[in-house]
């Protein structure tokens, strides 16, 4: 890769890099899924390319967890009486049902390290993992929901999906299917964000 010598060029490179461009800005987190299944196929090679993640000493930290139906039920469960003791039985069958019709599961998980800076490093290479995956998924049409909610740290959680907590954390439990529904959203302003030193 050797740096642009003219506007011109410049201006090629960045018409070039337009499309990576509009597929990371249209990106969407999806909430509505299709009940359609997405290949194996197509998950298998999102995996693939999201360990193309940059990521410090090559600690490739990072864990991906399939889950089946069996599995993904069984989550459903877990946090379903999670809700109901949070917020009664009629929140909690709702949100059963709800997470019972989410067509695809995935656990994501760092590698713990006793130390804390390896530790925020490893934990951002797989942030870095998890949105190689989504874009990829994304140009192919397919959605993503990264959660992080409070089942994903609960004990059960973590005997459901087979992980050791005391050698990994779960970044994400990513949920993902073609979209029933492509929501809006919005960023700040750039100057409210850019800050430009001397
Ligand atoms: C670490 C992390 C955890 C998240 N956890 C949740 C979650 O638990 N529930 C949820 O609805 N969205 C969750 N999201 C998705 C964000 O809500 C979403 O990215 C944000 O609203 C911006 O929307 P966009 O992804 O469409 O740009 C999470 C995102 C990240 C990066």
């Amino acid at each position: 890769m050797t740096p642009p010598d003219a506007f011109t060029d410049l201006a090629n490179r960045m018409s070039a890099a337009q499309s990576t461009a509009a597929l990371i800005e249209g990106r969407r987190t999806i909430h509505d899924f299709l009940p359609h299944a997405v290949p194996q196929e197509l998950l298998s090679r999102a995996i693939d390319v999201a360990r193309w993640a940059p990521n410090h000493y090559l600690s490739e930290p990072w864990h991906f967890y399939i889950l089946g139906p069996q599995t993904a039920q069984a989550i459903a469960d877990l946090n379903a009486d999670l809700v109901t003791a949070a917020r009664g039985a009629d929140a909690g069958a709702s949100k059963r049902a709800r997470w019972r019709a989410i067509p695809g599961w995935l656990a994501v998980t760092c590698d713990r390290s006793e130390d804390a800076t390896r530790q925020q490093e490893d934990y951002a290479a797989c942030c870095c993992a998890i949105q190689n995956l989504s874009l990829y998924l994304w140009q192919a049409g397919v959605g993503v929901k990264w959660t992080t909610g409070a089942v994903t740290r609960s004990p059960e959680f973590y005997d459901l999906i087979w992980v050791d907590p005391a050698r990994e954390s779960i970044v994400g439990l990513i949920w993902y299917g073609y979209p029933a529904e492509i929501p809006r959203t919005a960023r700040k302003a750039l100057d409210q964000i850019v800050i430009a030193l001397p």
